[in-house]
């Protein structure tokens, strides 16, 4: 369903941060993307939404090409959950920052508002509906920004350190969560254990360039492999 073929990118500065990705994503799969600090995850995943548009190399959804005049429809297709969760939520109140992508589809008021506060109830912050979001916790922040994307079911959901700063219950309540999304779902994390319950596809980067791709449970159990890329066994499988 989406095709990466060839993406390169590199950032104002001079900074090579991808090099010739090819990569292809089915409809209804679930694909983990790990690697060190560094390694490009963010830059790679921050193309899929179109937030960079390919410098060198092709993208495509569906069979359309990822180039400005397609934003739109490629933003409809493709949710976005930001690694920084202030990069999303940008309102003076929460419930609006939730309502903003239906608003902007042109939805009609009251569907508009049952589907926001059918999300809030979902993502249990019912109670901060009216808290300006940058008064939020770290992991309030997260299940909000998480919302502004569920709220416009993408078909395509792409997530970037979804985990950190969720505690354990709401840790547990994302991988339930994820598991139950019948989406396209594309995980960027460093908590390994997480992708090793959420995913079934992995793909390994360093420098810049996908070094490993497999099912997800071989890459996870190769300790070489994740040592020989600075990551570590899940902790599930470490002292076994
Ligand atoms: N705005 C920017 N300008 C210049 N270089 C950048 C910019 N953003 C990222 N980079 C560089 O691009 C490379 C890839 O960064 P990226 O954020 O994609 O890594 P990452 O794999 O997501 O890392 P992390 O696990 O720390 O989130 C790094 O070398 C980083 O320093
Ligand atoms: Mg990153």
């Amino acid at each position: 369903m989406i095709t990466i073929d060839q993406l390169g990118f590199t950032y104002p500065d001079g900074t090579r941060a991808l090099d010739r990705i090819s990569l292809r994503f089915h409809e209804g799969t679930s694909t983990g993307i790990i690697g060190a600090n560094g390694a490009g995850k963010s830059t790679l995943v921050n193309h899929l939404n179109g937030y960079y548009l390919p410098m060198e190399g092709n993208i495509s959804i569906g069979g359309v090409d990822y180039c400005r005049k397609n934003l739109d429809s490629i933003r409809r297709d493709v949710g976005l959950l930001f690694q920084n969760p202030d990069d999303q939520l940008f309102m003076a109140r929460l419930y609006d920052d939730i309502a903003f992508g239906p608003e902007n589809l042109g939805m009609n008021k009251d569907e508009i508002r049952t589907i926001v506060e059918e999300t809030l109830l979902e993502l249990n912050l019912w109670n901060l509906r009216d808290k300006p979001p940058s008064h939020l916790s770290q992991g309030q922040k997260r299940f909000a920004a998480f919302a502004t994307v569920l709220v416009m079911d993408p078909k395509v959901i792409v997530m970037d350190e979804p985990t950190s700063d969720l505690d354990p219950q709401n840790r547990r309540k994302l991988i339930d969560l994820a598991n139950s999304l019948e989406k396209t779902r594309i995980t960027v994390s460093h908590d390994l254990d997480f992708i090793w319950d959420t995913c079934e596809r992995v793909c390994i980067m360093n420098g810049g360039r996908i070094v490993a791709e497999g099912p997800a449970r071989e890459i996870l159990s190769s300790g070489e492999l994740l040592e020989a890329n600075s990551l570590e066994l899940p902790l599930r499988l470490q002292g076994m």
